[in-house]
């Protein structure tokens, strides 16, 4: 090897020395071959060019009778898989229709499928106390701050007005609304519309501060049977 060779494989072998720090310290340096220390991290929906009709414009769509999508809705009628049959009933469709027919279907079709245990009913009043109670009033009577400020008024209560509304039409106002309600089914899911209709009934029973047995709703006694003053014997 001569000299000059020396020099400039010196020469370079310090300039890839210099190159290759920099003066933050938080920087890596120069990377080699970056795919080795970044993983790629792909995002779902987002299309990396494997759906080639993408690009397509809609004529050759048309001709093509192709529709380009990412992700595709799942089929009409698809279940989502819950893992147990428990929790499988609180995703089962809703059988009946936004129709009045099928309100006063719910009277008679539609059972809550859960208990009044205290783990549901205190659910259902915390679910009650966050999007009901601004309408509905703290003890159901119809005379939350929206409908004292008038912006809603005729706000049913629920233990004079609503006192016998079976719970299947309760599940069907929730799901669809009714009047000036709006639904909640986008909010609520199937247990928690269940849930929170335990705590309502407790309200039709004009008991706001439900009492507990065991965990289950301590049912109001009896009242005791006036004493018949006018007897006379
Ligand atoms: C925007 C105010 C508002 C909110 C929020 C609201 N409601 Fe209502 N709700 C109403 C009105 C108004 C009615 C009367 C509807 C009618 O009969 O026209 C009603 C009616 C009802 C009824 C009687 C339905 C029937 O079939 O007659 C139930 C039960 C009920 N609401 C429960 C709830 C529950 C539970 C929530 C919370 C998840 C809730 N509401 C949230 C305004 C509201």
């Amino acid at each position: 090897m001569n000299r000059p060779l020396y020099i400039i494989t010196g020469l370079v072998a310090t300039t890839m020395l210099f190159a290759a720090c920099t003066v933050d310290p938080n920087a890596a340096g120069v990377e080699y071959m970056p795919d080795m220390y970044r993983s790629p991290a792909p995002e779902a929906y987002v299309d990396y060019g494997s759906n080639k009709h993408l690009d397509w414009t809609q004529q050759m769509k048309d001709a093509a009778g192709v529709t380009p999508v990412l992700s595709r809705k799942p089929v009409a009628g698809t279940i989502p898989y819950t893992g147990s049959a428990l929790t499988a009933q609180f995703v089962m469709p809703y059988p009946l229709n936004n129709t009045p027919e099928d309100y006063e279907r719910a009277a008679t079709e539609i059972k809550t499928p859960i208990f009044a245990t205290e783990k549901n009913i205190e659910k259902g009043k915390l679910i009650y106390t966050r999007m009901c109670m601004h309408c509905h009033g703290k003890e159901g009577h119809g005379d939350g701050a929206i409908s004292r400020n008038g912006f809603i008024e005729g706000i049913p209560d629920y233990a004079t007005k609503l006192k016998d509304l079976p719970e299947g039409k309760m599940y069907h106002t929730i799901t669809y609304g009714k009047g000036l309600m709006g639904q909640h089914a986008s909010q609520l899911n199937q247990l928690e519309r269940w849930q929170v209709i335990e705590y309502v009934k407790c309200l039709q029973q004009g008991v706001s501060t439900p009492e507990y047995e065991n965990g289950m709703l301590k049912l109001a006694a009896a009242a005791p049977a006036a004493s018949d003053s006018t007897a006379t014997n």
